[in-house]
């Protein structure tokens, strides 16, 4: 069989040292930034002792690299940690597809936190806001100084909003809400000190009590949103027309759109990129995913976090928009030498822009699943690329996997020892 050369081969055709030597001549990487992706290299059991309490071990998850992401212009290699097979295969090939429409065009909102501050056992709730907001711009001057790493980068406190809860358990009270800059950090840790630095001067004021302290995940100050259009052409396949396929996945959005059961599904597909994507930065993906479906629910009712349609001249238009709280330095993002490793291969300056790539991705991994269940179902895709895993394990490799994996699927049959028989008939064929 005809041997083929890197710039020949797809990603998915190469063998690990041939990817590795293909990502270092795309990135900025070096094979020894890469001895970050192997156990040797990644999160040592010193380092995780010191991260957490108790420690007794790290805990791995496969990490692949996304293929043909084109986002704002700029090609983006894009490392995901996750365990679930086709997660990458699919979302690279959607990456591929909206290549046809330019790619993706992803953006964020400035980097703002929101803290809470509960303030119990006021006496006048309206006096009590009043005073909060009246001196508003001292008591943000107070927090001048309290990150001055965040504050010389241009990030700060924001703003102060006073929320009145009127229905809860214990009757009435106010929440102060902090809005807080925190640029290219996660956030968290500096947005809850400024929330229990922010307490005692509002008891001062106000004579109430400042209970919880804590930033809410609902980071709706702090969106990103990806954009995409696929031409109808670039839909076909196998039996399928452009249009079919364009309008079977906006029938599949609006069962998403109008279900909450249906909804939660969709979400989770959209999340199978997003989570990959926060994971292998190093961030908090609980946050991650209690900022989407939080924000999926802000009109009361559940419903998908994407929006699909067909636009003025037929090609399907995708957008997606979710709160995404995640960091380029500080906390993990540092200290996990993998982490690091997939921050410099993503490349992006700033936390926005970094939010934004995930936003492309998790609207890419949507299109993936929409697009296979509103046509040939979710399970012959699983198939054929379980069939190409059990090829690879028999021993093939390269076209020869390839094919392989084709007949397996072909015969129905996808276990190891049929695969062995194909390439030993295959190779002792060869040599005769
Ligand atoms: C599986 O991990 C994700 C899907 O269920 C998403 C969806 O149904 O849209 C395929």
């Amino acid at each position: 069989m005809e041997r083929l050369g890197l710039e020949q081969k797809k990603f998915y055709q190469m063998s690990r040292a041939e990817r590795l030597e293909w990502l270092r001549s795309q990135s900025a990487l070096s094979l020894e930034d890469m001895t970050a992706w192997s156990p040797e290299g990644g999160l040592s059991v010193e380092r995780a002792d010191h991260m957490i309490e108790n420690a007794v071990g790290v805990f791995a998850l496969p990490l692949g690299i996304a293929q043909n992401f084109i986002i704002n212009g700029r090609k983006v290699l894009v490392p995901m940690a996750v365990e679930e097979p086709s997660v990458l295969a699919g979302v690279s090939f959607m990456a591929r597809l909206a290549q046809a429409g330019g790619g993706f065009r992803a953006s964020a909102s400035a980097p703002e936190m929101i803290a809470q501050i509960q303030l119990l056992d006021l006496k006048d709730l309206n006096s009590a806001r009043e005073t909060i907001l009246t001196r508003k711009p001292e008591l943000l001057a107070d927090l001048a100084g309290l990150h001055p790493t965040i504050e010389k980068l241009g990030g700060g406190a924001r703003d102060l909003e006073v929320r009145l809860i009127e229905n809860s358990p214990i009757g009435p009270f106010l929440v102060v809400h902090l809005i807080y800059d925190v640029r290219d950090v996660m956030g968290a840790n500096a947005v809850n000190t400024a929330a229990e630095a922010l307490a005692l001067p509002l008891e001062r004021l106000t004579g109430g009590r400042a209970h919880l302290r804590i930033l809410s995940n609902l980071a709706d100050r702090r969106l990103a949103k990806a954009e995409v259009r696929i031409p109808t052409e670039a839909l076909a396949f196998a039996e399928y027309r452009g249009e079919q396929v364009r309008d079977g996945i906006l029938e599949a959005w609006a069962f998403a759109a109008a279900d909450p059961y249906r909804a939660a599904t969709h979400n989770k597909g959209i999340m199978n990129g997003v989570d990959a994507v926060v994971i292998a930065t190093g961030n908090d993906w609980r946050a991650a995913e209690a900022g989407a479906h939080s924000y999926a629910a802000r009109s009361g009712r559940y419903t998908s976090l994407s929006t699909w349609t067909c636009a003025q001249d037929g090609s399907l238009a995708g957008s997606l928009e979710l709160p995404l709280a995640v960091g380029i330095t500080g906390g993990s993002t540092q200290s996990h030498p993998t982490a690091r490793a997939n921050l410099r291969l993503i490349g992006a300056r700033t936390s926005g822009e970094l939010a934004g790539i995930i936003a492309a991705v998790g609207l890419a991994q949507n299109l993936a699943a929409l697009r296979a269940l509103a046509t040939e179902g979710i399970q012959r895709g699983h198939m054929r690329l379980h069939a190409r895993q059990v090829a690879v394990a028999a021993g093939a490799s390269g076209e020869e996997a390839d094919r392989l994996a084709a007949q397996l699927a072909q015969e129905g049959a996808i276990k190891i020892e049929r695969a062995r028989e194909i390439l030993d008939d295959w190779r002792k064929n060869k040599h005769d």
